[in-house]
């Protein structure tokens, strides 16, 4: 038997999650001309930019450092998480306390930015990282895989990893039609809804992909990435991708994958967006019963 205090040691060692690394440099092609001159990543979910859905998400797990990797014509997210004076100013003296509250609600967080020159992919994107997160573990959201905030996708992830200190990766079944679009994995069933990943390559050629386990953009992963990532050369659409990186990781730690259970929309592709925003809506406690009313008219008249 373990001597008294030593569960508490060991929970004492044990590392928990405060880094979240939010890659928003990509360039938003398949929303434009919208994405011309503003970021993919502030196009708005009803009355949100697509980025705060996963900030909040990170705000709710107690993430305390938040990395946000930005490029070309970024700028608008910088500002959108910043302090704004004028507003309080205007929004005070028309006695908009709780807008202004709602406003500038992110101020107290730390934000950093990095900026990713070139537009390499997403493994070189978490490699930018790598000066803001040292050895520590961090989550990893990509704001185009918006996740119901009533389900606590991360919190889950989290919690798996506190327990296994070990990547954790979120997955879903897609149509066997759709693995080409993801990151698909090869893995095991391990309990608790857990798999341990045998083997993932990025966005297989039909018929290839070595199951519909895709990866969805929510991953936890220890700081010995950026070593496999430093090695890796460009890949599947000519870019450097994290899914190499962590197929590297592999071969010296177990990867597990965590499913996700609630729903999980689309917010990079233009269907999935509006099915986010319409359900989202239906979500919110002014809206939902206007917006109702307007649907069920809607489909009578296009039925
Ligand atoms: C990225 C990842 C891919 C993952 C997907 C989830 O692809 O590279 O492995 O399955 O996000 O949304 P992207 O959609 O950026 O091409």
């Amino acid at each position: 038997m373990l001597p008294e205090g030593c569960d508490i040691m060991n929970a004492m060692s044990k590392k928990t999650v405060t880094k979240a690394v939010f890659p928003a440099a990509g360039l938003g092609t398949r929303f434009l001309p919208a994405t011309k001159a503003s970021p993919k990543e502030m196009l708005p979910i009803v009355d949100k930019p697509q980025i705060e859905y996963a900030v909040e998400e990170a705000v709710r797990c107690g993430i305390r450092d938040y990395i946000i990797i930005t490029g070309k014509n970024k700028r608008a997210i910088e500002d959108h998480f910043d302090f704004v004076h004028e507003l309080e100013d205007n929004l005070k003296s028309k006695g908009k306390q709780s807008l202004l509250e709602q406003v500038n609600r992110f101020s107290h967080h730390s934000f950093a930015y990095i900026r990713q020159g070139r537009p390499l992919g997403l493994g070189h994107a978490i490699l930018c990282a790598k000066p803001c997160v040292n050895d520590e573990t961090f989550a990893v959201l990509l704001s185009d895989d918006v996740i119901d905030p009533a389900y606590n996708l991360l919190r889950e992830m989290i919690e798996h990893y506190e327990r296994l200190q070990s990547p954790i990766l979120a997955l879903m079944e897609v149509s066997p039609e759709d693995t080409d679009k993801y990151g698909i994995v090869k893995a095991e069933p391990a309990g608790d809804g857990l798999y341990r990943i045998v083997d993932l390559v990025e966005k297989p050629k039909a018929g290839t992909a070595p199951s519909n386990l895709a990866i969805i953009g929510r991953y936890i992963l220890t700081s010995d990435i950026f070593e496999h990532l430093e090695g890796l050369t460009p890949s599947s659409g000519g870019e450097i991708q994290l899914t190499d990186g962590i197929r590297s990781l592999l071969s010296t730690r177990q990867v597990y994958g965590c499913i996700v259970r609630g729903t999980r929309y689309d917010a990079g592709d233009k269907l999935g967006f509006l099915k986010a925003t319409v359900e989202l809506a239906l979500k919110d406690s002014a809206l939902k019963k206007p917006f109702r009313k307007y649907l069920i008219e809607l489909t009578e008249r296009i039925r």
